[in-house]
């Protein structure tokens, strides 16, 4: 089986081909950073206009670079949810046409169970595991019991982990997106541990997280080392160090936590996976293998440039799916909103 994966939920315009014997034949990502640095942030609309303009072309390079046609697809895949949507209609807008013209069968992705199932393309690993999932939008403890079941343990009450790494950066006077400025500050800091900040939610019982106080905390400890707002690169590197250092112990607890609800209700998990474009950070990868590792488990992570937005996940989801005859109909509508397990949603935390 081949499948055509298509990913615009966001600011990467991305389309990659792969098969079920797990190759990846074709994997072309278009960042959009460029155009949003600038402002700081994502601007829905010019990434619309973006994913627009070069989707179509990308396509073509992919299906070129796996040296395949449309004659040889199974299925097309497109994220259809959660994301901006503008983004989303791009894709499973263009998702649809080929599938309508070519006769082939069209599978609408949640993003985030894009992410949940790239270790099982990379590592061929079975359900079911627990995952942390920690994304720019999501940051999430779940039991991956199979395609489509998700039994969520925790979520954020506030800011997602890689918001709190990109304002944080903002804070730092570091570029966007943040994270990967953060980790190299931190990278060059001389002392992770002179300046203190606070670990929300350790020791707490239960699997939830809350960032929104280490972001305060950073703000307050730049105000007071530099009242002009302009840190030296000394305080600057120490405070990125600082910072993720605390999200690597908030991280860390709440995984815990996670790991002994697993350990008594489904003792049969034996691995954890580390997905979403936090799980790129090096430091965060080494800290969660003790973490598994002192619980008797495995840590999977897969490839930087598979945990950061990629379509060779939405390819992969897409056949995972459609392998199970979960396929989609052409009405299928964008969904900004799709939480992965929604009787958890339902139950008032906060993000989906
Ligand atoms: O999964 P992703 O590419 O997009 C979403 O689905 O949200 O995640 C993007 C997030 C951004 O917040 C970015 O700052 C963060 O992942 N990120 C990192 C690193 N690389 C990307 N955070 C910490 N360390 C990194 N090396
Ligand atoms: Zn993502």
């Amino acid at each position: 089986m081949i499948v055509l994966g298509i990913e615009t939920s966001c600011d990467e315009t991305a389309a990659a081909v792969v098969t079920d014997r797990r190759e990846v034949l074709a994997d072309l990502v278009l960042s959009q950073q460029a155009l949003h640095r600038p402002y700081g942030g994502i601007v829905p609309e010019i990434a619309a206009r973006s994913h627009l303009d070069h989707l179509d072309r990308l396509i073509g390079e992919a299906l070129a670079a796996a040296g395949v046609g449309f004659a040889d697809l199974d299925g097309v895949a497109a994220t259809g949810g959660p994301g901006l949507i503008g983004g989303l209609v791009v894709g499973v807008m263009t998702a649809k046409a080929i599938a309508a013209v070519r006769g082939l069968p069209f599978v609408a992705v949640n993003h985030l169970e894009g992410h949940a199932l790239t270790a099982r393309l990379t590592d061929d690993i079975a359900f079911p595991y627990l995952l942390l999932l920690v994304s720019g939008g999501h940051c999430q403890l779940l039991v991956v019991e199979g395609v489509g079941r998700y039994r969520r343990l925790g979520t954020t009450l506030d800011d997602a982990v890689g918001e709190a790494f990109d304002k944080a950066a903002k804070l730092l006077g570091l570029g966007y997106p943040g994270g990967p400025e953060v980790e190299r500050a931190a990278a060059r800091a001389g002392d992770a541990t002179r300046i203190a900040l606070p670990r929300p939610m350790r020791g707490r019982p239960g699997c939830d997280f809350s960032f929104a106080g280490l972001k305060t905390a950073v703000r307050q400890r730049v105000a007071a080392l530099a009242p002009d707002g302009r840190l030296d690169d000394r305080d600057r590197d120490d405070l990125a160090a600082a910072f993720q250092a605390a999200v690597a112990d908030v991280l860390a607890d709440r995984t815990q936590n996670a790991l002994r609800i697993v350990r008594v209700e489904r003792p049969e998990v034996g691995v954890l996976v580390l997905a979403g474009g936090v799980a790129a950070n090096r430091a965060l990868r080494a800290r969660l293998e003790t973490v598994a590792a002192g619980a008797g488990l495995r840590l999977v992570a897969p490839p930087q440039r598979l945990c950061t937005d990629n379509a060779a996940m939405i390819a992969w989801a897409g056949l995972e799916r459609l392998r199970l005859g979960l396929t989609d109909g052409l009405d299928f509508a964008p969904r900004p909103r799709w939480p992965l397990d929604p009787a958890a949603a339902q139950a008032g935390q906060a993000r989906a």
